[in-house]
This record gives C-alpha cells, structure tokens and sequence, in this order.
C-alpha cells in the first residue's frame, strides 16, 4: 500500500468512518542558493515527490486530534490553551499558534499523519509538516490559502515555537512547489519564478548517512557572522554587498568573516546564473555552477563535513554527472547531483559503491521528481 493508502486506512481504523479531505506537502532540495536566505538573497530549490500527508475532518470543537504513523503516537491539543513542550507534536501546536497570532480564526480537526521525507536528512521534512497543517487548518477553517504568507507563519512557528532560527527557504519551497521546475526565490521579496530542469537530466538526493543538529550553534553562528559582516560593510543584509565592496573594506573585516562575506555574495551571483543556465536548457553550466557552489561551501563557509566532501568528489568523477554539491545546511545530511537521465541507474550504482568503499557508510540515494506545493483535496467515499 502508498502511503496515501495508509494514512486513509489508518483513519478509518481509528474513527470509524472515512476522512473528508487530504492534505499533502512536499519535502525539498535545495539546487543552489546555499546559506543565502538568510542574508536576504537568492534560492533555487525543488519540492521533492516526498511528503508528509494528513487525512482529516473537522471537529465542532477547538480541540486538534492527530495521530501520527510514523511516531506511533497521538497528539491532542485544545486551540485555546496552546502550551510549548517538546517533541513531534510541537510543530502543530506551533502552526497553530502562528496562525493565531496572526488573526486566523480556527476551527478544530482530527485525523492520522505519516511522511516519507527521510527525517533529519536534511530535506526538510519539518518544513512539509508545518505547511501540511497549515492546509489542513485552512480548509477546514475556511480561510484563503496565500502560499507566501502560509510559509511565513510556519517560518515563526519553527523559529519561535520549535525553536530552529531557520530562514525562508524551506516553508517557501514547500508552499510554492512546481511540477518537474526548480523555483528561485528571492528571500528579500519573496518572488519566484520556476525554472525548467534541463531536459534530459534528473536531480539525484545522496544521502551520506552522516547526521546534523541543525540547532546547533554552527548554524546560528554563520548567521552572527553574516550579520556581522552585513553591518561592517554597511548594508542591511548581505544580498546587498557586491565583491567590490568586499575588497575596499577587506583590512577592516576579520578574515573568518570576510570569507564568509565571500560565500553569501558569490553565491547569490552563481544562483542567478543559475537561473539563468536552466532557462537556456544549459545543463553543463548549471553543473559547473553547482561544483564551485559546494567549494565556496567548503572553503569559506566551512559546513561540509568530511563525507559531503567525498560524495561531491566521486559524484562529479563518475560518468554522466554534470555538478554535484552539498544541499541544506550541511554539516552532515545530503549532496545533491544533476546527471544525466538516461544514465542514472549506473550512477548512482557507482556512488555507492564508491562511497561505500571509502567510507564504510551505507548511503540512500533517490532520484526525484519536482512536485506541486502544499496542496488539498477531498477523499471521495
Ligand atoms: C536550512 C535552513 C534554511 C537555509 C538552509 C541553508 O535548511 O532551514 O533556511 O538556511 O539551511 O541554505
């Protein structure tokens, strides 16, 4: 059974009659733009045909009632006596929280959750969780779904309910989703634009089996540091320094963060080429786009870890690979590659076994599929 089938047959089984809508959101990979949401810049990820899914229907009351497959576990939570915890169920205590705070009026709703995002692979299965429950509360509450602001609230919830100090990137993509197009969004204004996937390649997730906190301090400190080098160069926000000015006001800049500086406005640059390179169909300039994304990574942003490194090396090694990188925050998690299509199966043979070999870990490979954005639909009976 699919894990529609499953999350529907769980229902059943646990209310005793069918549910009445099913909502859906998408995990994401992130193609290029890394660690520039944050300073305001330039992303271009892709929903991932992995998601979380919700069966439901509508309560009279206020109260949320929601089991979860995979944690074997069921929350239950009054809408007017949200308090903070820990554990899965404060992502829809957050999104309700948020959705609250900023004015929505909701209703309450019970139903069963499952997700086939690989959790804390670095592919933002949080992200679809929070913006799955937005859609389910504004369904059955009967509000207007405005994908950009959804991915706001759910944004706050992860920050000031969960507690991640997470950018945009991820509740956007997770929104705004596209079939078979990668979406670059401007994190300043929030505009995207989709962007076609070469024709006749295909995005593959390497996953190095290798783990991050990404509360971890690492991250929030590149974000001091981006903050810091925004304010000695004088501008609000990275996204608005060039390399120019990097370079008059090089001796005044400690050297961590100016290469810091570095990764942030070179990579705004490389996504829109990026952009750019998808639009001409140009596969081979995306992928040298890709590789030199990941050494900015690595050598001035420093969140790579060892076997990001080593999957980015054999992948662009092995044939039919036009650039490979490491996606999400790092320090762990996956590399992304863009290859070609008729040769993936034997590419991602020989990554894992080249992987493997060198490093004793066993990695999961998925070649994906670019999907629609949070989105719901009724259950027919
Ligand atoms: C995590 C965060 C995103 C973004 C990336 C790095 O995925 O949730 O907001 O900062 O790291 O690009």
């Amino acid at each position: 059974m699919d894990i529609r089938g499953k999350v529907i047959a769980e229902f059943q089984h646990r209310f005793d009659d069918s549910p009445l809508l099913l909502v859906q959101a998408p995990g994401r990979v992130n193609v290029i733009g890394e660690h520039t949401d944050y300073s305001d810049g330039f992303v271009l990820p892709m929903a991932i045909n992995r998601h979380t899914l919700i069966a439901l229907r509508p309560r009279e009351d206020r109260r949320v009632v929601l089991h979860s497959i995979d944690h074997q576990a069921t929350a239950t939570f009054d809408l007017d006596g949200l308090d903070q915890d820990k554990g899965w169920e404060e992502y829809p205590k957050g999104v309700a929280w948020a959705l609250q705070e900023a004015g929505y009026k909701l209703r309450g709703w019970e139903g069963t959750t499952i997700c086939d995002v690989p959790l804390g692979a670095g592919l933002s299965s949080s992200a679809s969780y929070e913006l799955a429950v937005a859609a389910a509360f504004a369904d059955v509450s009967g509000f207007p779904w405005d994908a950009a602001k959804m991915a706001l609230i759910c944004q706050k919830a992860e920050n000031q309910w969960v507690g991640v100090n997470c950018g945009i990137m991820d509740q956007m993509i997770a929104a705004v989703g596209e079939e078979d197009k990668a979406v670059l969004i401007d994190c300043r204004s929030l505009e995207t634009t989709a962007q076609p996937i070469p024709p006749g390649t295909s995005i593959v997730i390497l996953d190095t089996s290798t783990r991050r906190g990404l509360v971890d301090s690492a991250y929030n400190e590149r974000r001091q540091q981006c903050e810091e080098a925004a304010a000695l160069l004088g501008v609000s926000a990275l996204r608005d320094a060039d390399l120019a000015m990097l370079t008059e006001k090089a001796s005044t800049i400690p050297e961590t963060t100016l290469r810091r500086a570095r990764h942030v406005i070179t990579e705004n640059e490389r996504t829109l080429r990026a952009a750019e390179a998808m639009q001409h169909k140009d596969a081979a300039a995306l992928g040298r786009l890709m590789n030199q994304s990941h050494d900015s990574l690595r050598d001035d942003f420093e969140v790579t870890n060892h076997e990001l490194d080593i999957m980015a090396d054999i992948s662009r090694n092995t044939h039919g690979c036009y650039g490979a990188r490491m996606t999400g925050a790092g320090f762990g998690g996956c590399a992304v590659a863009l290859i070609e299509s008729e040769r993936s199966r034997e590419f991602v043979a020989a990554v894992q076994y080249a992987y493997q070999s060198i490093t004793n870990l066993e990695p999961a490979a998925y070649v994906c599929r670019a999907s629609t954005g949070a989105r719901s639909e009724p259950v027919t009976r």
